[in-house]
């Protein structure tokens, strides 16, 4: 049986997680807004949820309509059969997002009718009404409106993929792991090549680069995947997979990949990290201020991959001259690596990227949380 489905990305990264879920799975996929499109087997979704770096939530397609009112969401709801979806005793929860302001109903509004109508449909069909429990739901649904498309799904996941199992120090200015794989994807990097990230705070891209690198299942390695508890999916398939995957880690790879960072605090956190990712002895740590990075390299990386602080809010002032002494110091220690940064001020940093003799190749919008924020890749 194959299954309609779509799955959650970071906004503006859309091409580089269809790509990935071709790679990992080798469907046809479609990048929308903030989502991709496919179909998938059981086999296909197990493991997309198990070993994607890139997606958020991976969704069972329930519906994808055009609406334009909340009569028309409830009658969708209502014509789907649950009874294949979940059992009578299991509870559920619907979560709505609405992207756009035409509608005169708010997201909680699409939740409660959606609610109601699963409710219904299910008492209709056997006799049994479903509990609701909003914070530990057995089953999850899912609902967005954008414009006037309306998507219903059921997720497979559970908590998004983004909060990776390693993340035990909490840096105050962390970078969403899903951005930093898509930052090393735009990179171009690969495990024979060096990477350097000199402000990695607590170890994000250095880790990613490490995971992806030794080919980890971050998926697998989290668990709490919500695909385990969904009781039409095949748990010994779930094993199997599982245990194929592990066997596909490679632990004897050899990595060349170093982050910095002016905080020793910082260093601690990112060194916990790679020890909780199992990524200690791999990865190299150590305090370093990039202003200082002439003397202090010992060789010149082929990818410099870092998110600089935003500005005010970490405690900088003059960010134009921050920005202009980064790429400075960078393209005299080492003026041969490809730089790929992430920025809230990209028309700034460009200008101080093109002072230090770089060309920009690459500019990506992505959404960053609620920021808006470019990822940028240049060379000389
Ligand atoms: C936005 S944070 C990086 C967050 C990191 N990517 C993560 O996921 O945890 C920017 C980092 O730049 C560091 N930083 C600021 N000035 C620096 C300097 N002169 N040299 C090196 N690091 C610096 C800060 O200590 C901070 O950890």
């Amino acid at each position: 049986m194959r299954f309609k489905c779509f799955a959650t990305t970071v906004m503006g990264l859309e091409e580089y997680a269809a790509r990935e879920c071709k790679e990992l799975i080798d469907v046809e996929v479609k990048p929308d807004i903030g989502k991709i499109i496919f179909e998938a087997s059981q086999e296909q979704l197990i493991k997309l949820n198990l070993a994607s770096r890139m997606l958020h939530k991976i969704f069972i397609m329930l519906a994808r309509i055009n609406v334009e009112t909340l009569d028309d969401i409830y009658r969708c709801a209502r014509n789907i059969d649950y009874s294949e979806l979940i059992e009578p005793d299991q509870s559920f929860a619907v979560k709505a997002e609405r992207h756009s302001k035409n509608y005169p109903f708010t997201s909680l509004d699409i939740a409660s009718t959606v609610g109601r109508a699963i409710i219904e449909s299910f008492r209709e069909s056997q006799g049994r009404r479903l509990k609701v429990n909003l914070d530990q739901p057995d089953i999850e649904f899912y609902c967005l409106l954008r414009d006037s498309e309306f998507f219903m799904g059921l997720n497979t996941t559970g908590k998004s993929l983004h909060h990776r199992f390693y993340r035990v120090y909490h840096h105050r200015a962390a970078l969403h792991p899903t951005i930093a794989t898509g930052m090393i994807k735009i990179a171009g990097w690969n495990p024979s090549m060096s990477l350097l990230d000199p402000m990695c705070g607590g170890g994000t891209i250095p880790i990613e680069a490490g995971l992806m690198g030794l080919n980890v299942p971050v998926g697998l390695r989290r668990g709490e995947l919500k695909i385990s508890s969904l009781r039409f999916i095949d748990k010994e398939l779930i094993e199997k997979l599982s245990r194929d995957l592990e066997r596909s880690i490679k632990p004897g790879l050899e990595l060349s990949i170093l982050g910095t960072d002016a905080s020793p605090k910082s260093i601690e956190g990112a060194k916990k990290n790679a020890e909780k990712a199992g990524l200690i002895d791999k990865l190299e740590f150590s305090v370093a201020d990039i202003f200082k990075i002439r003397e202090w390299l010992r060789h010149t990386f082929d990818h410099i991959i870092f998110n600089p602080p935003y500005g005010i809010r970490m405690g900088i002032r003059n960010i134009k001259e921050f920005y202009r002494r980064i790429c400075r110091s960078l393209a005299q220690a080492s003026p041969t690596s490809t730089l790929t940064v992430i920025v809230s001020k990209p028309t700034l940093f460009s200008r101080s990227l093109a002072e230090a003799g770089y060309d920009v190749r690459q500019r990506i919008e992505v959404m960053y949380g609620r920021i808006r924020a470019t990822i940028i890749s240049a060379a000389r």
